[in-house]
Order: C-alpha cells, then sequence, then structure tokens
C-alpha cells in the first residue's frame, strides 16, 4: 500500500490532491500560495514533476490541461508564469505515444479533513485508457464501485468479516476496503481472462506482501493471494453460470458478497442472481449490490427477478462521496439482498 506524503503547505495540499484526484480543472480553487515562485515550485514537486507521476503513467492530457489552467489563471492574478511554462515544455517532451494503460490514483480519506492530514493511502490502478477494450468493460473503474468502497468505510459492517466481490474488474472497492476498514479478508473475482490479468496486477502492486502468485491464470481458479495492511486478498477466477457446490468446500466461509455496476443487461440478472442465491445457501449474510442509475428497465428486472426468486431485499441509504472523490450523479442505488 502506498502511503502518500502530503505538502508542506494547507493550501497547496488541497491542489495537489484535486490534481491526483483528476477534479475538473476548471474547478480547482488554486489559493493564493502559487502566486508566488516558491509556491509553484513547491506545488509542482508534489505533482507534475514528483517521482510519483514520473514514474507512472498518469494521464499526460489531464496534466497539460492541469498546467495550461494553472497558467492562465496566473495570467489573471498578474503573477510570474515562465515556471509553469518551462513545466508545460518539459511535459510536451515526455509525452509518449498513447498506450492501452494508464495509471489512475485514488487517495483514500475523509473529505474536509486534509488541513489535518499529512499522508494519505493511495492506491494506484492501472486501467485501460478507453471505457471498452477488448469487449470488456472491466478494464475500467466504474462510479458504483467507488460508491460501494466509500459506504464500506462510514458503515462499520465490514469489520471482521471476510467478503467476496462478484465482477471485481481492476480492483478498486477491494483495495480500498483492505486498505481503510478493519475487514478480515476480501476476495476478489471476476471471468473475464484481460480482466482477471489487470485485477491480479493491480492488487499485487498494492499489497504489502505477496503469499501466492499463481502464474498460469488457467492453472487454477486461486491466482493470487497477500496481505493488504492486516486484511488477507485473494484474487480468485469465478463465472457466475459456472459456480458450483466444489468451491464451498475450498473457500472459507463468506460473510457477505459485494458487487458494483455489473448490472447493464437484464440478460445478466438471472446467473447473477442465482450465484448469489447459491452464497446465500451456503451461509454468507448478506449481497450488497451497488449499481448506478442509468437504465430504468434494467434495475426493473433486476427487481423484479428478485421477487421471482424469493429473495428478501430492501435499499439501503443512498451514499455520498465522503472518503473517495467520485461524482455523485447519476444517483449510486445500494441494495441488500437476503434469504
Ligand atoms: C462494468 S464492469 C464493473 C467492474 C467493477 N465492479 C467496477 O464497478 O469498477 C463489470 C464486470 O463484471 C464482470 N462480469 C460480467 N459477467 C460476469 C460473469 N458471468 N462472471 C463474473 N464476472 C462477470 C466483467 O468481467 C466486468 O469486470
Amino acid at each position: 500500500m502506498v502511503i502518500f506524503e502530503l505538502g508542506p503547505t494547507k493550501q497547496l495540499n488541497s491542489v495537489i490532491i484535486d490534481f491526483f484526484r483528476k477534479k475538473r480543472v476548471e474547478d480547482i480553487n488554486w489559493k493564493e500560495e502559487v502566486r508566488t515562485l516558491e509556491g509553484q515550485n513547491l506545488l509542482l514537486s508534489y505533482t507534475v514533476a514528483s517521482k510519483m507521476i514520473t514514474k507512472h503513467r498518469f494521464d499526460f492530457s489531464y496534466q497539460k490541461k492541469f498546467l495550461e489552467l494553472l497558467t492562465i489563471h496566473l495570467e489573471t492574478v498578474k503573477a510570474n508564469r515562465t515556471l509553469i511554462y518551462h513545466a508545460l515544455g518539459g511535459l510536451c517532451k515526455r509525452e509518449k505515444e498513447p498506450e492501452q494503460y494508464h495509471d489512475v490514483f485514488y487517495p483514500v480519506f475523509e473529505i474536509g479533513n486534509i488541513d489535518i492530514l499529512t499522508e494519505v493511502n493511495m492506491i494506484i490502478l492501472k486501467e485501460s485508457t478507453k471505457l471498452i477494450s477488448h469487449g470488456t468493460t472491466g478494464l475500467n473503474t466504474w462510479q458504483a464501485s467507488q460508491a460501494l468502497a466509500d459506504w464500506a468505510i462510514q458503515t462499520t459492517s465490514v469489520k471482521n468479516k471476510t467478503i467476496l466481490e462478484l465482477g471485481s474488474g481492476v480492483g478498486l472497492t477491494g483495495l480500498v476496503i483492505s486498505s481503510s476498514t478493519p475487514c478480515n479478508k476480501y476476495i476478489f473475482t471476476d471471468r473475464n481472462k484481460e480482466v482477471l490479468s489487470l485485477l491480479k496486477y493491480n492488487v499485487k502492486h498494492n499489497c504489502d506482501e505477496t503469499l501466492v502468485d499463481e502464474n498460469n491464470p488457467e492453472g487454477g481458479v486461486m491466482l493470487f493471494s497477500g496481505l493488504v495492511k492486516r486484511c488477507k486478498v485473494e484474487v480468485r477466477k469465478l463465472d457466475w453460470p459456472r459456480l458450483r457446490q466444489g468451491i464451498f468446500n475450498e473457500i472459507e466461509s463468506i460473510d457477505l458478497i459485494f458487487t458494483a455496476d455489473v448490472i447493464y443487461d437484464e440478460f445478466i440478472n438471472l446467473p447473477f442472481l442465482n450465484a448469489i442465491r447459491m452464497f446465500l445457501d451456503n451461509g454468507t449474510k448478506a449481497a450488497i449490490i451497488a449499481y448506478a442509475r442509468r437504465n430504468s428497465e434494467t434495475m426493473r428486472a433486476l427487481r423484479e427477478t428478485l421477487v421471482w426468486m424469493e429473495l428478501k431485499y430492501k435499499d439501503l441509504e443512498t451514499v455520498q462521496p465522503k472518503y473517495l472523490g467520485w461524482e455523485a450523479s447519476p444517483t449510486v442505488d445500494l441494495i441488500q439482498v437476503t434469504k
């Protein structure tokens, strides 16, 4: 787990965090300190010129826009811009051909608390530069996965629990939960080969210790296990329609199922809810399904299938961004499914 040490001044810390969270550059509050050359130097050394950024593939177009809008701001307040122009020139030289993947940063901390913090947990994920690639949507972080992670930190429901996630994608939810809550164990699962390979990479590179690293993804369902702080994490292959009773002999009992943004097509509902039912039949207490309200038909079909399968469900209170900087619109719904 990367611990990111914040800059030396409170004013600049908020700009630095906005940068890492890729806040809309037009909405950044540039603070007075950036007007001085000393402030600009500090800001650059914690953002575009920092080791953290130069050693990763952080979105170049965002970095450029950040510096471009900073120069416009400095022009408006009649401050010196030479340092920023110089950094912009250096950035253009470093810009490489767009690649299939880039690095996305997720600082985890209580928003509004930045003034009293000196460091934050920083999750760094390799993600696709496109929303759909290799025929899957699983190579990016989706909004509901951030909402689910935020909800898990805000409630105490994950304390000492073993959680299994269905359709983990690149792994954000579980990495936030394992690093920032007192959960006992987190099992990431997915079925797609490319997704599993990126998921394993991301989990491994955010882990503090590797316990098992299985090189052959076809060799078995368990691909990786390690420790994030004190939480044991595992990456497993799990395809919902292929879920068999045998898996319950292999894995320890699961307290909770988590799943985010996997409901986008009503044909998925049946194999997905059948998998949840198998877990509930084998001792799991509840499944928490998070989804962004995009398609009302798909959501209606999900609820109808739940009723038809005689599974109980209840809507949980709407979660707002508190520890992660995600977009609250469209609303993310969380439903709890039990037997
Ligand atoms: C839109 S992505 C969401 C990923 C992640 N939960 C997030 O919110 O960022 C949907 C994920 O569900 C996975 N998925 C779809 N059908 C699946 C199945 N039958 N078994 C397991 N995973 C599946 C996909 O591979 C993909 O990673």
